[in-house]
């Protein structure tokens, strides 16, 4: 096995918006899309098409929606043994509202992802131990993160943590066990509470985690690429200029990407760069999982 992803998923419920509703409007909204999303899930399945073995330890609730969810990991060859369905308790939800720019506002209703504990990873541990890369993100309980991250350390299994959505509460004494933080500029504000309108600033951000015992901070920074700061290295990788049709989950695509591409030869460099392409693909379409390109389309914009 690959890749073993500790992580959400959600039911994407997608509403293209030209305009949003006042309080007490009833507006029509051009377009609806429903579709498998989740950052944890959203992640696994981009490692996978890549061509990943990958597990993806999560949680779904007991409605319409679990048994779909499970069906989708299946369809991209993820391994669910470790899915597992909780009796009374809705499937995580996220309405996404997508406006006329691409830009995108979500929410998340966590739903069975809030049941996902440290005993799960436990349970789990034969298997889990045998992945070579861990891949974290935060919409399931910290508490079960930092077992992942104590997990993964004792394992010595490499771990990509990707502090979204963003949160004050990290500890850092588990996040300083990560080797890959990949947040975006809001996260880094975020976690470390300083400014990121530059990228001087963002650097400094950078390096409040680098401090603190974080090997790699890759920021991505949407059209405006993407920045990997290491304690003796800074480079700056400009991003794919492509027409924007819908961003959500772009995030989630790079980072599946990375963590394939990183497993495959260990080049971060290289790594970063497939990943940008993934990610580009993945907003000139609509949906989340959906949009995300395959090992062909990805190699024909390569090489194109
Ligand atoms: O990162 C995008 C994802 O965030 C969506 O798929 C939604 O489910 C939320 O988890
Ligand atoms: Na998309």
């Amino acid at each position: 096995m690959d890749i073993a992803v500790i992580g959400s998923n959600m039911v994407d419920l997608i509403t293209y918006i030209d305009k949003m509703p006042k309080k007490g409007e009833t507006r029509e909204a051009p377009n609806f899309e429903m579709g498998c999303g989740g950052k944890g899930a959203n992640q696994a399945v981009a490692a996978a098409k890549m061509g990943a073995s990958v597990t993806m330890l999560t949680k779904v609730g007991d409605d319409i929606f679990a048994d779909n969810t499970i069906k989708n990991l299946k369809k991209y060859e993820i391994n669910t043994e470790f899915v597992q369905k909780v009796p009374g308790v809705a499937s995580g939800a996220a309405p996404i509202f997508v406006d006329a720019n691409s830009e995108n506002r979500i929410l998340i209703i966590k739903g069975a992802n809030q049941y996902i504990s440290p005993e799960d990873i436990d349970q789990a541990a034969e298997k889990l131990k045998k992945c070579r890369l861990l891949v974290l993100q935060l919409e399931i309980p910290l508490p079960t993160i930092y077992h992942a991250i104590e997990f993964g350390n004792r394992h010595h299994i490499p771990i990509i943590f990707n502090p979204a959505p963003a949160t004050k509460e990290l500890d850092f004494k588990y996040i300083s066990m990560c080797d890959f933080v990949v947040p975006n500029e809001i996260e880094l504000e975020m976690i470390t509470g300083m400014p990121v309108e530059t990228d001087k600033e963002t650097r400094n951000a950078a390096f409040v985690l680098l401090q603190k015992g974080v090997k790699n901070v890759i920021v991505t920074l949407g059209r405006r690429g993407v920045l990997w700061v290491t304690s003796n290295d800074i480079r700056r990788f400009d991003a794919y200029q492509v027409k924007a049709v819908d961003t959500t989950g772009a995030g989630d695509a790079f980072i599946g990407c990375f963590a394939h591409s990183f497993v495959r030869n260990g080049n971060v460099a290289q790594a970063i760069q497939r990943a940008q392409a993934f990610a580009a693909l993945s907003v000139t379409r609509k949906g989340t999982q959906i949009s995300y390109p395959d090992v062909k389309e990805l190699s024909a914009f390569l090489e194109g």
